[in-house]
């Protein structure tokens, strides 16, 4: 492995389907790294747990989850990809870094404190789930981790938390940056808020083409007359020029500031442009889907893979902080 390329790690959550604020909140940037980095990319089951999923379900959401991943350009033969379960070498370290990690970094979580107060009821997963994101990062010494900009404060967190280990324990970690592209900074859903499978304001990707249409017709606008000039910081407008090239961007916005815009044909614009941009996908999707030994190859040779840096990284903290009888031998 070429270890003068930067690593960079990213997990994604098998929620259900995948939708637009997955997409570009993440996915497609962390694609484009492919090529010039050493990429590790895994599905977050043990994150799933929070919220008792039925297994049926999250069995065939860790199934799609996959098919969606490499049917959107992730390459298994560049690509460090597995399922997080399939190294559970990562819960003994989480289990190690949550000793050395005070209640008061974890109290500060927003994500936390946010699903709290949305009414979800809080179990020592939800709440230790920073921990298991931290050791995510930190037992595959990561560099650089894209995510949304609502998980910065994770990586935020397992710096703080390496930082801490490194000072007590000498070199263990590396400390990890977040990488947030300004363009995918946080994806609104149809309903304004973050889309978020939680949230029920999704646009799902490879959804039924009737429920795509259904979502994207009910983006929420605002009730200004179709004569008077309409506000461009909106959804609506959001959505539309992540798919739009700068000249379709540039009619819009004279449209928006103009009287005459119906906020009805943008959507259908917008409708048909998702289908546009997606359709190759859809198809890889489908292929991938009908493939089952076919992954199951590609995830065990990631989760091999994995396990390598894996069993490397607990040796070195079992030693620093002196588990097991190693270092007298
Ligand atoms: N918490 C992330 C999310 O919900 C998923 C995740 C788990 C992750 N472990 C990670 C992302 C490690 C980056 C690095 O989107």
């Amino acid at each position: 492995m070429n270890r003068t390329k930067k690593r960079i790690l990213s997990g994604i959550q098998p929620s259900g389907h995948l939708h637009l604020g997955n997409y570009f909140g993440m996915m497609s940037k962390m694609i484009e790294h492919q090529d010039q980095d050493d990429l590790y990319c895994f599905i977050a089951d043990y994150h799933a747990l929070t919220v008792h999923p039925d297994p049926k379900i999250l069995s065939s959401n860790i199934y799609n989850a996959i098919c969606d991943f490499i049917a959107l350009g992730l390459n298994p033969d560049e690509t460090t990809f597995w399922v997080q379960s399939d190294v559970p070498e990562v819960t003994e370290l989480a289990w190690i870094l949550s000793s050395y990690t005070n209640l008061g970094l974890m109290d500060r979580s927003t994500t936390y404190k946010d699903k709290i107060s949305k009414g979800i009821k809080p179990n020592m997963g939800l709440y230790s789930y920073p921990i298991l994101m931290a050791a995510d990062i930190l037992l595959y010494n990561s560099s650089l981790v894209p995510v949304g900009k609502d998980q910065k404060q994770h990586i935020e967190i397992a710096r703080d938390i390496a930082n801490k280990f490194n000072a007590n324990y000498g070199d263990v970690f590396i400390l990890p940056e977040p990488v947030i592209e300004e363009k995918t900074k946080l994806i609104p859903g149809t309903d304004g808020q973050k889309m978020s499978k939680s949230y029920n304001n999704t646009i799902p990707i490879f959804g039924d083409e009737d429920i795509i249409r259904k979502n994207v017709m009910s983006i929420k606008t605002d009730t200004t007359p179709i004569d008077k000039p309409k506000n461009k910081d909106t959804t609506l407008f959001y959505l539309y020029c992540l798919f739009a090239n700068e000249r379709e961007k540039l009619l819009l916005s004279k449209k928006y500031d103009g009287p005459g815009l119906r906020y009805g044909d943008v959507k259908l614009e917008l409708f048909q442009k998702i289908m546009d941009y997606f359709a190759p996908y859809r198809e890889k999707r489908a292929l991938l889907h009908s493939k089952p030994e076919y992954i199951k190859d590609i995830l065990s040779t990631g989760a091999e893979k994995a396990k390598v840096i894996a069993s490397q990284t607990l040796d070195k903290v079992r030693a620093s902080i002196g588990l097991g009888i190693g270092n007298e031998l």
